[in-house]
């Protein structure tokens, strides 16, 4: 439900009724603001992670409900990065959740569907939570398709490692070698989906 400025009386009575609902909210328009300090890194094609050495992440049309999870696992400490976790560790709630709205606005509509190329072997595994394109089943899941394959290397080797904490993935990605991260990364980096932001 949409509950902003300009609705009628009968939605604006419905929405007094869902307000703790709507404080989870995000307001695009503030987060985009928000995003200013985000932009040097996310909003740069190909912009790089120095050590070790992978692609920022495209947060481009990422699902927001996995967006605001990625920011609070930074600041809860279950994910390594220095520099993320120091910048989340000043977002408030609502800061996350606005920054997961404007983040998430981001939609490539691409003419043709379904997945390009032929799915590795191991792909099947994934396919029940991420979908066999990338595009992620359920909010919670996140949209792999058209993400860097460097990074998505890099995340499943950090939680092959335990550097990344998250008790689904740690096991999913324990079974695997590095040749199946290697197949599974390139495979889902070629799916259309993921956007570097950019402002308008
Ligand atoms: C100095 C560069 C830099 C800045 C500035 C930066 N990030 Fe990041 N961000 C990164 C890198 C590198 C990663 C990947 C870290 C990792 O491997 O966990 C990342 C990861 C993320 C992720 C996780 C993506 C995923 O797919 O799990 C989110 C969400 C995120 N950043 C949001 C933000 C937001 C919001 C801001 C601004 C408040 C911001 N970042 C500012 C470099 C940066
Ligand atoms: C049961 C559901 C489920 C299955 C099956 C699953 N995943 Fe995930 N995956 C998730 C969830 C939930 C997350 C977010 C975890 C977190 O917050 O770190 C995730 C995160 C990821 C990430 C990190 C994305 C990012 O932006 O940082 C990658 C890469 C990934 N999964 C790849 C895979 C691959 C490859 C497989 C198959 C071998 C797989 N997943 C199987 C649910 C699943």
């Amino acid at each position: 439900m949409k509950c902003r400025a300009g609705i009628g009386a009968a939605m604006a009575a419905a929405c007094a009724l869902a307000a703790p609902a709507l404080a989870a909210d995000g307001d695009a328009a503030r987060g985009k603001r928000l995003a200013y300090t985000c932009m040097g890194c996310h909003g740069i094609e190909h912009y790089k992670n120095a050590y070790p050495k992978y692609s920022v992440p495209k947060l481009g049309g990422q699902s927001a409900a996995y967006l605001e999870a990625a920011l609070a696992s930074y600041q809860a400490g279950a994910r390594w990065h220095p520099t993320m976790k120091g910048l989340a560790s000043t977002l408030s709630a609502q800061d996350r959740a606005d920054l997961a709205a404007w983040f998430a606005g981001f939609r490539v509509t691409p003419e043709a569907k379904g997945p390009v190329g032929t799915a590795p072997e191991a792909a099947a595994a994934c396919s029940a939570c991420h979908g066999v394109d990338g595009a992620g089943t359920l909010p919670e899941n996140p949209t792999i398709a058209g993400q860097h394959a460097d990074y998505l290397a890099q995340a499943l080797d950090d939680y092959r490692l335990g550097r990344r904490q998250n008790p689904v993935m740690g096991g999913f990605a324990a079974a695997l070698t590095r040749d199946e991260i290697a197949a599974l990364a390139a495979y889902f980096s070629r799916q259309r989906g993921l956007v570097t932001p950019a402002f308008d």
